[in-house]
């Protein structure tokens, strides 16, 4: 057994959570924390911490809530650790009593909220043919994402892309070119005017 970090956290983090934990197991993403299952011993001390009751026994877990234990377990491993409290997101009132928020998912590994207008090198998608994807200088394994669930992906791109200006969707080989063309189409049907698909070499 361990502890869960669930839906309700994303776009809050109020990180009450963090303090008590006696093993750190804690990591934190951009508007989400996450326990490492293979680090929790189960205390139970953080759970009555959370102010939103974000944290849940993983066989306590509501049915909607349970590929929350597949979510906690991957972002663990590329998620920095956190073991201070710090200050909420500036939206956490606003977003903690809001249920339906798995789409608000950042899967950033930098650590901070990332706004469009902040810390973009350039509107670049790269689909490589080992499985990595790339986006703006964020390495994300296809595989793992799409296992997690589309919808977080999908969030990613919107999170990292600007709209206005030109995004090159660079692919190599064909092994990616369903995701290419699936990427492809949910640009161009979330309002990005301009998106080139580059082939790379091999
Ligand atoms: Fe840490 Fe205990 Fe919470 Fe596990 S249950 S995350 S060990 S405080
Ligand atoms: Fe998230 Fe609650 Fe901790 S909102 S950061 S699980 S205190």
């Amino acid at each position: 057994m361990a502890f869960v970090v669930t839906e309700a956290c994303i776009k809050c983090k109020y990180t009450d959570c963090v303090e008590v934990c006696p093993v750190d197991c804690f990591y934190e993403g951009p508007n989400f924390l996450v326990i490492h299952p293979d680090e929790c011993i189960d205390c139970g001390l953080c759970e009555p911490e959370c102010p939103i009751e974000a944290i849940s026994a993983d066989d306590e877990l509501a049915d909607d809530q349970i590929e929350f234990i597949e979510i906690n377990a991957k972002l663990a491993d590329v998620y920095p650790n956190i073991s201070e409290a710090k200050q909420p997101l500036p939206e956490a009132d606003e977003y903690k009593d809001i249920k339906d928020k798995k789409h608000y998912l950042n899967l950033d590994t930098s650590g901070t909220e990332v706004a469009n207008d902040i810390g973009i090198q350039s509107n670049e998608i790269f689909l490589y043919s080992n499985g990595e994807l790339e986006i703006n200088n964020i390495k994300i394994e296809i595989k793992d994402v799409s296992n997690i669930d589309e919808s977080i992906f999908r969030n990613t791109l919107i999170d990292n892309l600007v709209k206005e200006e030109v995004v090159h969707l660079n692919v190599q080989g064909k092994a990616f070119h369903e995701w290419a063309m699936k990427i492809m189409e949910f640009l161009q049907s979330n309002d990005f005017t301009d998106v080139k698909l580059r082939t790379l070499e091999d």
